[in-house]
């Protein structure tokens, strides 16, 4: 069964639980980094675990959950590799996977519903990078995060 990370704060701990379900639903296994219940945490900490775990390949794909996903989003695309997608449909959902091949869906957990989070993550997990003049983006991007960490940006 595939491996996917997830984690989440408080404020997409609800959802996050109901992923967890739909994935093992869809014939997918998640691997949950957290949050545990609905206390108060910080999303640094939690989306860090599962962008540290893609970046290393150890899981190939993850999903992350916060109120709005905007502050996930911003901790996982500083790691090299991890291309976040911030996703409030399902169009958006696709085009991140065919044309940026996005390796870590990101959810609002305060913004979308259970029902239109689930399509976004069917979506997500079964559709395929597109390749051809994509693949030429994202090699650029790459040279990007060399530059940066070379100090040269
Ligand atoms: C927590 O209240 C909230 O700020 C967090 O879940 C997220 O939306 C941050 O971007």
């Amino acid at each position: 069964m595939q491996k996917i990370a997830i984690a989440s704060d408080h404020g997409g701990f609800e959802l996050k639980e109901d992923i967890k379900l739909f994935l093992k639903e869809i014939g997918y296994e998640p691997v949950d980094f957290g949050t545990e219940n609905s206390n108060s945490v910080d999303y640094p900490d939690f989306g860090a675990k599962v962008a540290e775990t893609v970046a290393r390949s150890e899981i190939p794909k993850g999903i992350l959950i916060c109120g709005t996903g905007i502050g996930m989003s911003i901790v996982v695309n500083r790691f090299p590799g991890v291309r976040g997608a911030l996703c409030n449909d399902v169009y958006s959902a696709r085009m991140s996977r065919e044309h940026n091949d996005s390796n870590v869906l990101i959810l609002g957990g305060r913004v979308v519903g259970k029902g239109l989070a689930r399509e976004m993550v069917k979506t997500w997990i079964t559709t395929k990078f597109e390749g051809g003049r994509h693949q030429k983006r994202l090699d650029k991007i790459k040279e990007l995060e060399a530059k940066i960490r070379k100090g040269e940006i």
